[in-house]
């Protein structure tokens, strides 16, 4: 009886680590599907990650790697993509055969999960993946995202790949636009596919979802896309300000000359790490504390997000917590009394923040798409909502969580590690 039991123990162990290959007979092909810069890509390769760590063997065909390879400086024209371009077409035709064929031999051979990352947006290409693809289920993961900001910020981004080079930034600009318009005029939702997913990237919701046969591995791969993850999310506070020094509260006051010691010191804390971008508030305190750490990366660029100001006291704006009793004591009672709910008099409460923070960490997160490390520099009741979005706290416990201006959070939120850590760094 105990030896099966270690036997079983020691089975399982080994399945998880990939050691033993027990997933034969559960192969997928998954089609992403979506316009250019709606987070395909990002998320092909997480969930590629998450599968991995299952021991599910799972490699990404994409079709954009491919087309570089090929033919790099002609095929960034924007012309190439015009669907009335035939020599275009074709090169692209023959860019989604040779990816298919590989996903086929993949999942032939040791291959568990194939993901055919491109646009797929074409009834023709589906038509043409369906019918090469017959061994296996295949599930669609269609990906939307209109929000005019992030589009802007990943096209900004996407123009800075060395396909682009050639171009100055305006004119791959225009041309990537122009890229999406062509695709745009051939776009055909998912909507008789036997298995699919539409998601809605930005919010990781999931908009429709059709399910006739049996997909393998699909709690897993449903669970990952609407979940939040973050690999290392290091969650500062900015430094002291003059504001602070006088128990003021909101404004838009500059550091002390403490905080621009502790914004120093964390300069000098994240040195060794990469980070790619900071995000701040558009508030002057947050972008001063990012601003030293920013130098001593190497390609790092603090992008302000207005979702990150600190919660706008409205006619209590600028006063201390002394002056808002003495001066205003209903105010000052009924906040104390209720702090969550409470809402400044034209201005905001914890409660009404809640959406538009929500709101900034999903852009953070998208827009730092695949990287190691995110790094968020806000404000004291910002960042108690932005770690009660990865941590539960009862509503009424979130406006006094600890957030300290000579410590910074680190927080993990994956499928499988969730770390919470209050840490210090050397002033
Ligand atoms: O004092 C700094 C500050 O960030 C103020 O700008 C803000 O109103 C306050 O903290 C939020 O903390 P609490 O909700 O505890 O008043």
């Amino acid at each position: 009886m105990l030896l099966k039991k270690v036997q079983d123990y020691n089975q399982s162990h080994l399945e998880t680590w990939g050691i033993i290959d027990n997933m034969d007979g559960k192969k997928l092909y998954i089609v992403m599907v979506g316009l250019p810069a709606r987070g395909k890509s990002t998320i092909a390769s997480k969930l590629r990650e998450n599968l991995v760590r299952d021991g599910i063997k799972t490699r990404i065909f994409n079709n954009g790697d491919l087309r570089r390879k090929l033919s790099p400086r002609d095929t960034s024209y924007p012309e190439f993509y015009n669907p009335d371009n035939r020599h275009g077409a074709a090169l692209r035709e023959k860019i989604a055969l040779i990816n298919i064929r590989r996903a086929l031999d993949y999942l032939r051979g040791p291959g568990h999960v194939a993901v055919l990352d491109a646009t797929n947006v074409s009834l023709k290409r589906r038509k043409k993946t369906a019918e090469m693809l017959t061994d296996h289920p295949i599930l669609y993961i269609e990906c939307i995202n209109d929000d005019e900001e992030i589009l802007k910020a990943s096209i900004d981004r996407k123009v800075t790949l060395p396909e682009f080079n050639h171009l100055g930034r305006e004119a791959a600009t225009r041309s990537f636009k122009q890229r999406i318009n062509y695709y745009q005029t051939i776009y055909a939702s998912l909507k008789t596919e036997r298995n699919f997913i539409r998601l809605d990237s930005l919010y990781n919701k999931i908009s429709h979802e059709e399910i006739r046969d049996n997909v393998p591995y699909y709690d897993l791969i449903r669970d990952f896309l609407v979940t939040d993850t973050v690999k290392n999310l290091f969650l500062i506070r900015h430094g002291e300000t003059h504001f602070n020094l006088q128990d003021r509260i909101g404004g838009d006051s500059g550091l002390t000359e403490t905080g621009m010691v502790q914004a120093k010191a964390l300069a000098r804390h994240f040195a060794n790490k990469k980070i790619p971008v900071i995000f701040t508030s558009k508030k002057r305190r947050t972008i001063q504390t990012a601003v030293p750490i920013m130098h001593v990366q190497e390609n790092c660029s603090i992008i302000p997000l207005m979702e990150f100001n600190e919660i706008n006291s409205g006619v209590c704006e600028c006063m201390s917590y002394e002056e808002i009793r003495d001066n205003m004591p209903h105010v000052y009672s009924a906040r104390q009394n209720a702090k969550y709910n409470y809402i400044y008099p034209g201005g905001e409460g914890y409660i009404s923040m809640k959406e538009r923070v929500d709101r900034g960490i999903k852009k953070a997160l998208y827009l730092s798409s695949n990287s190691q490390n995110i790094m968020i520099i806000g404000h004291r009741a910002v960042n108690r909502m932005i770690l009660s979005h990865f941590l539960y706290r009862r509503k009424e416990d979130v406006p006094y969580i600890y957030v300290p201006q000579d410590k910074f959070y680190h927080i993990v939120a994956t499928q499988n590690k969730k770390l919470f850590q209050l840490r210090l760094y050397d002033l």
